[in-house]
């Protein structure tokens, strides 16, 4: 189903600003790599891939399959412009929305998903996630690298004051270009607090092995398919 987040992320402007401000770095695809024990026989689904920075790495390297699904035919046009014909042939895009897209019968052994799920509410990515459980060998892991709350959500109004001071040291001199974002989508997207992303990815099958706090509003969390 069509929405306004979904028109925004068509928007040639909104998209090269949000990767210009946004960019993924070399040190985090490298910590991706690690946690995600990526090996070159793993088949991954990138769940809204963007301009696919990582897919591109992990190509490079020789990864054996892809499979990225993005709503965006403007991000989806940036990856395909970087990838040579070879590469090509190794990745199967979905271009669509979480909410309507439909899998392809093989099975993945890595999912990875930056900053993506939280544009869906909580019924939504609950039942994203029942879809995404038949899609998912046993023992697959999921890195989910998102705004995840400390404290329970209905308390953010609450913890803006700390949370602010937080974000302005944590972003530092990008806080600037980055605060009307932020605040955006901590009141007009759906990001979850910790104990509710535990209980959406339960929906897919998937049992919480680790967590890499990085503020009291951004996590990386690391899940198991049972
Ligand atoms: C904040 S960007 C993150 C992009 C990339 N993962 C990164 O870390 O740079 C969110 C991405 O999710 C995609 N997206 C947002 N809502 C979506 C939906 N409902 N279905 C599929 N993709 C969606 C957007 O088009 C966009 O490329």
């Amino acid at each position: 189903m069509d929405n306004n987040f979904n028109q925004m992320w068509n928007q040639q402007e909104y998209v090269a600003r949000y990767n210009q401000v946004y960019p993924l770095l070399d040190q985090d695809c490298q910590l991706y790599c690690d946690l995600l024990q990526i090996k070159m026989d793993d088949h991954l689904l990138d769940l809204g891939c963007g301009e696919g920075y990582f897919v591109k790495k992990l190509l490079e390297m020789g990864i054996k399959k892809i499979t990225v699904v993005d709503v965006s035919g403007e991000q989806l046009l940036r990856l395909r412009e970087k990838l040579t014909p070879q590469e090509e042939q190794k990745l199967t895009i979905i271009e669509g929305d979480f909410e309507s897209i439909s899998f392809p019968q093989e099975q993945v052994t890595k999912v990875f998903a930056r900053a993506s799920l939280h544009h869906l509410d909580q019924l939504k990515k609950r039942l994203f996630f029942q879809k995404l459980k038949s899609v998912t060998k046993k023992s697959a892991l999921f890195l989910l690298h998102d705004m995840v709350f400390d404290f329970p959500k209905e308390e953010l109004n609450q913890q803006m004051p700390r949370l602010l001071q937080e974000a302005s040291v944590h972003y530092g001199d990008r806080w600037i270009l980055k605060k009307e974002d932020i605040i955006a989508t901590w009141f007009d997207e759906f990001p979850e607090d910790f104990k509710t992303w535990i209980s959406v990815c339960k929906e897919g099958g998937l049992e919480l092995v680790g967590r890499k706090r990085i503020t009291s509003f951004l996590s990386i969390l690391l899940f198991s398919k049972i």
